[in-house]
C-alpha cells in the first residue's frame, strides 16, 4: 500500500502540471475572487499562526524514506507541490506566483501560515481549484503531526494545534473534520456574551468527522449545518475564531468583516458540469427525479425551487453520530448567546434529524452524504453496492459513476501501520463512517437510476 501512495504522490505533480491552464480559466468563473469577502478571508489573520514558512519548507524532512527521497530529489516548486498533495493543500486562484501560503491559510506578515476558512471550504474538483467546494483532499491531522515534529526537531514554540492534537482528533479521513466538535469545545469556555472562562466544566465529547458543504448552497438555506439547528447570520459563522486568545472585545470587533463574508458566501453559484452530458437522456431523468426526489431537494432549471425539509432521523437512516454529539445544553447555550442575537435568530434546540439538501453543482462536492462516506452518485443510487473501504486517488474524476476516482478493498490493507496512511482509507466500520441510509433510489429501476444519474450532472 505505500506504493499506492506513492504513485497517487507522483501523478499530483504530472497532475498539477497538466491541468494548469484549465485552472486559471475555472477559477477566474467560478469563486467570485473580486468580491471583497473573498479578499479578507486571504488577507486578514484572525487565529496565530499554526507554522511558519521555514517549518513549511522542511516539512519533507520527516516524511518517511520513500516520500523523503522523492522530495530530496524535487525542485523547490515540485517539492511545494509534493507537500500541498500530501495533506491536501491548494494553490490560491489569484496566487499565480506559487509562493508563500496555499489558498487555506493567510500570511500573519511575518512569514507564518494562519488556517483560515478555506482549509475546510476551497477544494479541488478533477484538478480544477474553486474556492467554496469543499477541500475533500484535506489530512488536517496528519498535517499537524507533521508540523509538530519539524518544530521539535527546530526548536520552535508549539502553538494551540499542536497541543489540541494530543487531546482531540482533528479528522480520521481524508477530506473530513472534527470541527463540529471543535465548534463545542471552543464554546463550552463561554458564556453568553462571548467571556472566557477557562474553568468552565468540559462537556462529553462525541467525536466524529464531517466533510463540510459547498457554500454556494448558503443562499437557498434557511437553517445551518446538517440538521439545520443553526440560525442563519454572520456571527454564527464567527465560532471558528473562538480561541480563548480572541477576547469578547476582538471577536466583536470582527463583526464587520463577517457582514462582508456572509455577503462573499451568499453570492457564490455552483460550477457546471465540464464533461459531456447525454441531454435527452437527462431531460427523462428529470421526470424520474420529479416523482420521486424533488419532494425534498427540490426542483431545478426554470421553475426553481427549493423548501428546506429535515427528515427525521428513523426515516433518512443515515449514520446518526452528527445528530446525537449535540447536546440539548449546547442547542440552549447557542439559543441565548450573542451568536444567535441572544435568541432574536431562533435556533431549533430539538432538530428531528438531516436536512435534504440543495442538489445544484452535486457532481462537484463527492464524496456525499454528510459523512463523506459514498464516493459517488453512482452509489447514492445503488444503496446496496455502496463500498466499505476505499481511497480516492489524487485527482482522478470518474464521469461513468459521477464522483471520485477509487480504489475499494474488503478492509484496510494489513500492511498499512501508521496512523497517517490509514487517513488514506475511508472505513465505513468506523465510529461516525456508515454508509447505511437514504435507500429511497432502490424504489427506482436501473434505467431509471442511469437517466437519474445523467440529471444529476445537469444540476
Ligand atoms: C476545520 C474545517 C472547517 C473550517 C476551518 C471552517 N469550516 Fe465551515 N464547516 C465545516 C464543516 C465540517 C461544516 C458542516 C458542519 C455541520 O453541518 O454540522 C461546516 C459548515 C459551514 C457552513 C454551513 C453551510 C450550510 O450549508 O449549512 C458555513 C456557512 C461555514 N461552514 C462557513 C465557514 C466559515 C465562514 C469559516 C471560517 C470563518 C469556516 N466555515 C471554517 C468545516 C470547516
Ligand atoms: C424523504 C426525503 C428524501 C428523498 C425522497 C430523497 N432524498 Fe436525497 N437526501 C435526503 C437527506 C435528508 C439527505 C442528507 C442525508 C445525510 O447527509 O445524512 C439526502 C442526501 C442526498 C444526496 C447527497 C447530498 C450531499 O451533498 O452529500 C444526494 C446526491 C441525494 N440525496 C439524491 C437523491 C435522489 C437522486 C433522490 C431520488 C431518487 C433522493 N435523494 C430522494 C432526503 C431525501
Amino acid at each position: 500500500m505505500k506504493q499506492l501512495f506513492f504513485v497517487v504522490m507522483l501523478c499530483s505533480v504530472t497532475a498539477a502540471t497538466a491541468a494548469e491552464p484549465s485552472v486559471d480559466h475555472f477559477s477566474s468563473k467560478y469563486g467570485n475572487i473580486d468580491h471583497p469577502g473573498y479578499k479578507i478571508l486571504r488577507t486578514k489573520p484572525l487565529l496565530p499562526a499554526d507554522f511558519d514558512q521555514q517549518v513549511f519548507d522542511e516539512l519533507w524532512k520527516i516524511w518517511p524514506k520513500q516520500y523523503h527521497s522523492l522530495a530530496e530529489r524535487a525542485s523547490p516548486e515540485e517539492r511545494r507541490r509534493l507537500t500541498f498533495s500530501r495533506y491536501g493543500l491548494h494553490e490560491a486562484p489569484e496566487n499565480t506566483g506559487h509562493t508563500g501560503p496555499a489558498l487555506g491559510y493567510v500570511d500573519d506578515g511575518m512569514s507564518g501560515w494562519v488556517m483560515n476558512c478555506f482549509s475546510c471550504h476551497g477544494g479541488t474538483v478533477a484538478g480544477t481549484v474553486i474556492p467554496g467546494l469543499p477541500n475533500t483532499h484535506f489530512l488536517l491531522h496528519t498535517l499537524v503531526e507533521d508540523v509538530r515534529l519539524t518544530k521539535l526537531r527546530l526548536g520552535k514554540i508549539l502553538t494551540h494545534l499542536d497541543l489540541g492534537s494530543l487531546h482531540m482528533p482533528l479528522g480520521t479521513t481524508r477530506g473530513t473534520t472534527n470541527s463540529v466538535i471543535f465548534g463545542v469545545a471552543l464554546g463550552s469556555l463561554r458564556d453568553v456574551d462571548m467571556n472566557v472562562h477557562l474553568d468552565n466544566p468540559r462537556p462529553e465529547y462525541l467525536h466524529h468527522d464531517m466533510d463540510a458543504p459547498p457554500w454556494w448552497h448558503y443562499h437557498k438555506k434557511k437553517m445551518l449545518y446538517a440538521d439545520g439547528f443553526s440560525p442563519k447570520n454572520h456571527r454564527v459563522l464567527m465560532q471558528f475564531m473562538m480561541i480563548p486568545r480572541n477576547g469578547p472585545e476582538t471577536l466583536k470587533s470582527w463583526e464587520p468583516d463577517f457582514e462582508v463574508i456572509q455577503d462573499y458566501i451568499q453570492s457564490l453559484e455552483a460550477p457546471e458540469y465540464p464533461f459531456a452530458i447525454d441531454r435527452d437522456l437527462a431531460a427523462i431523468g428529470e421526470k424520474v427525479f420529479s416523482a420521486n426526489c424533488a419532494e425534498c431537494h427540490g426542483t431545478y432549471g426554470d421553475n426553481e425551487h427549493y423548501d428546506q425539509r429535515i427528515i427525521t432521523i428513523d426515516e433518512i437512516g443515515t449514520d446518526p453520530l452528527r445528530w446525537e454529539s449535540l447536546t440539548s445544553e449546547y442547542r440552549a447555550w447557542l439559543s441565548k448567546s450573542w451568536l444567535s442575537r441572544y435568541g432574536e435568530d431562533p435556533v431549533i434546540a430539538d432538530t428531528a434529524g438531516y436536512v435534504a439538501p440543495p442538489l445544484d453543482g452535486i457532481w462537484a462536492t463527492a464524496p456525499y452524504l454528510h459523512n463523506g462516506s459514498v464516493p459517488t452518485l453512482w452509489h447514492m443510487l445503488h444503496p446496496d453496492e455502496r463500498p466499505q473501504v476505499w481511497s480516492r486517488t489524487e485527482s482522478g474524476y470518474d464521469t461513468e459513476a459521477v464522483g471520485l476516482e477509487i480504489t475499494t478493498f474488503n478492509e484496510v490493507p494489513a500492511d498499512v501501520g501508521k496512523s497517517s496512511e490509514r487517513r488514506l482509507y475511508f472505513d465505513a466500520s468506523k465510529p461516525g463512517k456508515s454508509t447505511a441510509g437514504h435507500v429511497y433510489p432502490n424504489r427506482l429501476i436501473e434505467e431509471e437510476r442511469r437517466a437519474v444519474l445523467e440529471y444529476l450532472k445537469t444540476l
